[in-house]
């Protein structure tokens, strides 16, 4: 794993970006994984900024998100599909068929995991994926836990979990305790990974996915077991 350990959450935001824009320009119809949560909106931020000066076009680009809250309409103002619409998608130029994100109100949630899958597949893959990191080691919404699951499904989202994302509702009991994910083995697939993580509470995940282990413990540290991935963290998340 490349690691690339920055100052500030700006400078951390703007190296992200720079990857992410070094494979819109090598492949302008390529395949983005993207992800949700605080610690990406720098780095979008930074990519809106590229694409307003003209230096990047998202006019052929897809992407596929990874994960979504269930149940949960996608016009809810705490879905993901929310979020990716107010601090991306409405600012740039990408196409509304070109966007793939979970159905958080699918009727049948394991269908949409299955259909999903083939999506991916069918464009090829995805060329660079974005994660975030759980402080207890989630990516995407696979939580730690004794088995991991290798393809798109529904899951329980941990206490853990639920705490931490209750600061984007009024309270507690509004987080939704499902969510529909990516799976490790649909994350693996990615060709390329970069992962994010800033601040303190996330130094003893990050302390452990940077050592050359694997445990289900940290779902994150599978992405030891890839051969592109790059962490990018701030000092905080890196020393603590
Ligand atoms: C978001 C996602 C989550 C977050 C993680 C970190 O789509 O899948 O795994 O990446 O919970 O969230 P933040 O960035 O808010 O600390």
């Amino acid at each position: 794993m490349k690691v690339i350990v920055c100052n500030t959450y700006d400078e951390l935001s703007m190296e992200a970006a720079k990857i992410m824009a070094a494979t819109i320009k090598e492949k302008p119809d390529g395949v983005l994984g993207l992800a949700t949560g605080s610690t990406p909106i720098g780095m979008y931020d930074n990519l809106i900024e590229m694409y307003k000066k003209g230096e990047l076009d998202f006019g052929n680009i897809k992407t596929f998100n990874l994960d979504e809250y269930y149940p949960l309409s996608a016009d809810n103002d705490q879905s993901y599909h929310y979020f990716m619409n107010k601090q991306l998608f409405s600012q740039i130029n990408v196409k509304e068929e070109n966007i793939h994100i979970l159905d958080g109100l699918a009727e049948n949630p394991e269908k949409e995991c299955e259909d999903f899958e083939k999506l991916i597949d069918e464009n090829g893959g995805i060329d660079i994926q974005v994660l975030g990191i759980g402080q207890n080691g989630h990516i995407g919404f696979n939580e730690p836990d004794e088995k991991l699951y290798a393809n798109t499904h529904l899951t329980d989202l941990t206490e853990n979990t639920i705490k931490a994302n209750s600061r984007f509702f009024e309270k507690e009991s509004d987080v939704p305790t499902k969510a529909l994910t990516m799976g490790m083995g649909t994350i693996l697939k990615s060709k390329k990974i970069i992962i994010l993580a800033n601040g303190k509470a996330k130094h003893k995940v990050v302390s452990e996915l940077v050592q050359p282990m694997i445990t289900t413990n940290n779902p994150a540290t599978f992405l030891n077991a890839h051969a592109d991935v790059t962490l990018i963290c701030d000092k905080e998340a890196f020393e603590g």
